[in-house]
């Protein structure tokens, strides 16, 4: 029997990428890897080519790039990416194209990549955090969100993702070095818990969630590897990279804000929505399902076993 494709936006970055590995890992899963991107010459395309999968271009700005890029597809998994632009209208824009062609191919399952809607937590005179972008508390989150509405009457999974414990070596959440030599991180996050997971797991999620047939079909699943302190990836951190100590600074969520750097009032506002709720973010989110959709998903302490030397403080 002809296996069933599954269409990967993203494929070249690091959920979509990780679901093309789980696919391609498995030749006699029953999958194929039909991988999207932009650019099929660029170097991760012509891996994935190179291992298999069929490389195709489409672009999720042109709807009918995707409509042509779906066609045939069993599965397609669904992901846009907030911080090529930093835009909630454009990101919703995109959801809302992918749905469109979703919903034209008629594909048997779709998995839209999703975080939550952080407006319903707060009500709409609630002053803690600023408005930004006019209309979202966290725009990368409450435009995916929102988005899920696009994918209404699909055969869709809502997966909802975690932060990234790869952002200490892509994103710069690192400690800063003291000239006294010591290692500090100021984060307002007090001592909640983040939910986190390596995202590199999130695609070995999805293909566990595609394996399960129609099991998972008009379902939201959230998934995070572990809830830690700053305080326990402190320790855990410091142990990796063989250094003494690191501090964790707890700081108020309005002078994060003012940092300054490029998304400091998004960081600011999702750390603080991670800390203010933290029992609702972790209530929506399941390590044990996720570890048996996978098979197996790193631990903190596995990922930076496998990540230390790319973490540079
Ligand atoms: N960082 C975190 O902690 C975290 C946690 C949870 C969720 N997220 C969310 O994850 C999303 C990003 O996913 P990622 O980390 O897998 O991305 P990534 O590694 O940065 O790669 C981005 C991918 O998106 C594709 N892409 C971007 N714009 C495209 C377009 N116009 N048309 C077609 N493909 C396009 C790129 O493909 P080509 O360049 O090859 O075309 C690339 O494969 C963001 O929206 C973010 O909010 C992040």
């Amino acid at each position: 029997m002809a296996s069933k494709i599954i269409a990967v936006i993203g494929a070249t970055g690091a959920q979509g990428g990780g679901l093309c590995d789980a696919i391609l890992n498995d030749p006699n899963g029953g999958f194929a890897c039909r991988a999207i991107t932009r650019d099929p010459s660029k170097d991760r395309a012509r891996a994935l080519a190179q291992r298999g999968a069929e490389v195709v271009r489409a672009d999720i700005d042109d709807v009918a790039s995707l409509r042509a890029a779906f066609a045939g597809a069993h599965g397609i998994y669904c992901v846009t990416n907030f911080w090529e632009h930093f835009s909630a209208e454009k990101e919703k824009q995109q959801a809302k194209y992918l749905a469109e062609a979703a919903r034209a191919s008629g594909a048997a399952h779709v998995i839209w990549s999703t975080l939550e809607d952080t407006r319903a937590l707060m009500s709409p005179d609630d002053t803690r955090m600023p408005m930004l972008q006019t209309h979202y508390r966290v725009p990368h989150f409450d435009a995916k969100g929102e988005a899920d509405g696009y994918f209404a009457g699909l055969p869709v999974t809502f997966l909802v993702t975690s932060f990234y414990w790869d952002n200490l070596y892509a994103s710069g959440v690192v400690p800063q070095k003291s000239p006294d030599g010591s290692y500090a991180w100021a984060l307002p996050m007090s001592d909640k818990r983040l939910a986190g997971i390596a995202a590199e797991d999130i695609g070995k999620v999805a293909y566990g969630i595609f394996k399960a047939g129609t099991k998972y079909v008009g379902k939201t699943v959230g998934i995070a590897s572990e809830f830690l302190t700053i305080s326990q990836m402190s320790d855990k951190l410091a142990r990796a990279k063989g250094i003494p100590a690191i501090t964790h600074q707890d700081v108020s969520a309005d002078a994060y804000r003012a940092f300054g750097f490029p998304g400091a009032d998004e960081m600011g506002n999702m750390m603080q929505m991670y800390r203010d709720f933290e029992a609702e973010v972790v209530g929506r989110r399941d390590p044990a399902l996720a570890r048996q959709l996978a098979g197996s998903i790193l631990t903190f302490d596995q990922f930076l076993e496998k990540y230390k030397d790319r973490i540079q403080f």
